[in-house]
Order: structure tokens, then C-alpha cells, then sequence
């Protein structure tokens, strides 16, 4: 294991976060770690897992510990999957290869964000697990043609759509970091900001080793060049997607579609009906619409309105394999981890992702033996006892 990852420096992923903190200039480790506005739904995500406690079954013997579970008809080893996220090139040269090898090798899956610096062919191949597309509209429907062309070509598992991206969220550490004028603008204009780049030399050198600023492997335009990489608020500005896209991509794209960003049972039925194979409750991290419920929380209400009828998986504010097991007791037939296992990539390449993961299997199994519980298919709600305010949501969105 190498020593920047090993205990006793790191023994949870909070951990990993501060080796990252370490290792990556300023604008890069806020751009992972933070939120829109004043942050109360990134908070939020992290505190409502504070507020489900457990009711464990004692004295029961746990010899082994099944942690398999199966989404979209794909058996996964374990109950959660790693999440698109976006610029992961830039903060460590393995980027998303390196995330997806990690996963394969683990047994479960990968999601490519659109926002990426590896091309998806080299990032499917890079795994032994099946790697899903998060698609967003960046450069146009016929650019998204094309990238969806090459997804199904490659063996992409399936295409998940993010819904929750009209324009991009007020990201105000990127704004204070200089993030737009450092990936766009003139050296006059980035010089004010030149410095958490000078005082990171170790990522500046894998960096630049690496080729620099990465452009956009995925966004191929017609002249069929790769769009140079843009700043997530240029991006998110071009890329939102409506229903009626969605009628579109059901016949661009012929496999499973994953709809992320769902947060009501409205929205889940919507989606329900315009065909997705699955549903993921997120608020995008935290990083869109502030001040939305925190995913676990609007969990259970998608999971009562659309759970007998399509998958539901759920991201946001996962740091712990406890927290995984209390997604699935509510509901979810899995999560994914999006900063979990960032903070290991930014902190320490495919290395940091490896420990990410180990840590939370390990954290997975304890729990299961201390709840006295043998398979995450046999979690359910009467292994956690919630806030008594939480059941007055659903019963308001029914009525
Ligand atoms: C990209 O999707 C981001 O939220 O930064």
C-alpha cells in the first residue's frame, strides 16, 4: 500500500480528503469538495445519515458477509458503484482510467463523466467491470450523437442522463479560485491566481507530464476535433436535458437508461413513464439547486412511489459503509460514491482510489456483523430507526 494512504495517515476516507487537500492545488481540491451557495445541502447530504440510527439483532453469528447485489441486470460484488466525476484528469494524471481499473477490480462498475480528459474507449478497456456514460448535451444533439455512438461501440453498459443541470450551480470557491480564468483565460488574467498552482510543484509536475490541461476526449465536434476543456459553469450552461431529449436518446441509444437528479416522486414517475431502467436520487452532491433535501431523506419517497417499479439508486454525502447500509435499508438497491472515492484519486492516483474502497468493503462488513445481518439483500427498514419528523415528508408528498 503506499505510505501517503496507508494507516495509521489514513483510516477513514475523511482521511483521504486532507492527503488531498495536501496534494492538489486550491482550485482543484474546492472544486471536488465543494458546494453551491452557501453549501447547506453538501452539509445536509453528510448530517441526514447522522440522524438514522440502527436497531441491530445481537448475539446472532455472522460467519460471512455477502456484499453482492445486482443493478440493471449486472452483478456487481459490491452494493455501491463509482460515480461520474467530472475533471478527474486534472487531479491526478491516472484520472478516469485509473478510477475505472480500480472498480473492475474491485468487481463493480464505473459511470464516465461527459466532463472527462481519457477518451471512453481507453477507459472501457481500462476495466474488467462494466463502465456506464453519464451523457450531458455539452456541444449539441448531434455531438451527443456521436459520443453515444462511440459509448455503444465500446460496450458501454448502459447511459445515465443527468436531469439537474438547467444552468450550473453557483460554485463560489471556484469562482473565488479563479477557475474560469485559469482554464480559459489570458496569462495576464490568471496571474492573480497563479500561485496555489506554484505551491503544489509534485501535481504540477504530473501534470504537466501528463500533457496539461487535457481537452474534452469526449466532446468531439464536427470538425472532429475534442473541445478544449471549459470550465464546469460553460459546460453545465450548454448541456441541460428536457423530457422530450430524453424520447430522443431512447431511440439514439438502445440499452438501459439511468435518470440521475431525481428528488420527488413526481420526477421519479416521470421518469418511470419516459422509460428509465433506473433512477438515482441525487442533488448532483450539492453542487446544484442549494438548499434541496438531503438525498436520504427524499430517498424513501421516490422508493414508495417508483420502487416496485424500476431500480433506485442514490448518491450524496456517502463517507462511510455504514452509510451505504443505511441507504439500502431505505431503499436503494445500491449508491454510488462520487467524492469517497475522489479524494483518494486527487490524493494519491489509482493508489488512493484502492484504499477508498477497501476502506468502505471493510467498513461494510463490520457493520453487517454488528447489525447481525449476513447480505445486503436482507437489509431492510427494520434494521434503522428514523427521525420521527423524517415520515411526515412522505405522508405531505402523498397527500
Ligand atoms: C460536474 O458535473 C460538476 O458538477 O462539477
Amino acid at each position: 500500500m503506499k505510505r501517503a494512504v496507508a494507516p495509521p495517515r489514513v483510516v477513514k476516507v475523511e482521511d483521504l480528503r486532507r492527503v488531498a487537500q495536501r496534494r492538489v492545488p486550491r482550485v482543484v481540491f474546492d472544486y471536488l469538495d465543494g458546494g453551491s451557495d452557501g453549501e447547506v445541502t453538501l452539509r445536509e447530504n453528510c448530517r441526514a445519515f447522522e440522524q438514522v440510527t440502527f436497531r441491530p439483532r445481537h448475539a446472532v453469528a455472522v460467519p460471512t458477509c455477502d456484499l453482492r447485489t445486482r443493478v440493471l441486470g449486472l452483478d456487481l460484488a459490491l452494493p455501491f458503484l463509482l460515480a461520474p466525476v467530472g475533471y478527474s484528469r486534472v487531479m491526478h494524471p491516472d484520472g478516469e482510467c485509473g478510477a475505472a481499473r480500480v472498480a473492475g477490480k474491485a468487481g463493480t462498475g464505473y459511470i464516465l463523466s461527459t466532463l472527462s480528459g481519457h477518451r471512453l474507449e481507453d477507459v472501457k478497456a481500462a476495466s474488467t467491470g462494466p463502465v456506464c456514460f453519464q451523457l450531458y448535451l455539452v456541444g449539441g444533439r448531434k455531438v451527443a450523437e456521436g459520443t453515444v455512438a462511440r459509448a455503444r461501440a465500446a460496450g458501454c453498459a448502459a447511459l445515465a442522463v443527468t436531469i439537474d443541470t438547467a444552468v450550473a450551480g453557483l460554485r463560489e470557491r471556484d469562482v473565488r479560485n479563479g477557475m474560469v480564468e485559469l482554464l480559459g483565460g489570458s496569462a495576464f488574467s490568471k496571474l492573480p491566481y497563479i500561485s496555489q498552482v506554484l505551491t503544489r510543484p509534485r501535481w504540477l509536475l504530473d501534470f504537466l507530464l501528463d500533457g496539461g490541461v487535457p481537452p474534452m476526449a469526449n466532446v468531439v465536434l464536427s470538425d472532429g476535433k475534442p473541445l478544449p476543456l471549459i470550465d464546469v459553469g460553460a459546460a453545465l450552461a450548454a448541456a441541460a436535458v428536457t423530457w422530450q431529449d430524453l424520447r430522443w436518446l431512447r431511440q439514439a441509444w438502445p440499452g438501459p437508461i439511468v435518470v440521475k437528479g431525481v428528488l420527488t416522486a413526481e420526477d421519479a414517475r416521470r421518469a418511470v413513464d419516459e422509460g428509465a431502467a433506473a433512477v438515482v436520487v441525487s442533488n448532483h452532491g450539492g453542487r446544484q439547486l442549494d438548499c434541496v433535501s438531503a438525498t436520504l431523506r427524499a430517498l424513501p419517497e421516490v422508493v414508495a412511489a417508483v420502487g416496485d417499479k424500476t431500480e433506485v439508486l442514490m448518491d450524496g454525502g456517502i463517507r462511510r459503509g455504514s452509510d451505504i447500509v443505511k441507504a439500502i435499508c431505505l431503499g436503494a438497491r445500491a449508491v454510488l460514491i462520487g467524492r469517497a472515492y475522489a479524494y483518494g484519486l486527487a490524493a494519491a492516483g489509482e493508489a488512493g482510489v484502492t484504499r477508498a474502497i477497501q476502506i468502505l468493503i471493510a467498513d461494510l462488513e463490520r457493520t453487517l456483523r454488528l447489525l447481525g445481518c449476513s447480505s445486503i439483500r436482507e437489509l431492510d427498514r427494520s434494521y434503522v430507526e428514523l427521525p420521527v419528523e423524517w415520515t411526515k415528508r412522505s405522508s405531505q408528498a402523498s397527500a
